[in-house]
């Protein structure tokens, strides 16, 4: 709720200067989306604490792409609900999947 509207012109500029046109860069990309919009409350390191502590751990979460999109759509208590949108929100779930996976 505090960061998203600073943080949604963010994203935004970052979409419209080139990410998504390649490999390299749809990462670059997923990660950035990341450090941007989720870091502040999740880690997603195994044993790691997260900087918010009601924020889980993702890496113990483990969570679907479909839980991911749930999340960051409708949000969680003590989640901002839209958090992204459009194709940055399968972005960030494949990102969350792909690092999440043992
Ligand atoms: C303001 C802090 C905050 C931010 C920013 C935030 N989260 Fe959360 N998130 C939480 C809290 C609190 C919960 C509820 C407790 C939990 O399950 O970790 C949660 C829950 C989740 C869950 C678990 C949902 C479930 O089904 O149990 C996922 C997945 C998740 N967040 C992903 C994300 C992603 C991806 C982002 C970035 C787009 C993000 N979060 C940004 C605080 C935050």
């Amino acid at each position: 709720m505090r960061a998203a509207p600073l943080l949604l012109p963010l994203v935004l500029a970052a979409s419209a200067t080139g990410c998504g046109t390649g490999g390299d860069n749809a990462a670059q990309h997923q990660r950035y989306l990341w450090v941007q919009t989720c870091a502040e409350c999740h880690t997603i390191a195994q044993g790691t604490p997260s900087p918010d502590v009601a924020a889980k751990n993702l890496w113990d979460v483990h969570p679907t792409r479909e839980q991911v999109r749930r999340a960051v759509i409708d949000g969680r208590p003590g989640m901002p609900k839209g958090l992204l949108g459009g194709d940055d929100v399968d972005a960030i779930a494949a990102f969350v999947v792909a690092r999440t996976t043992r």
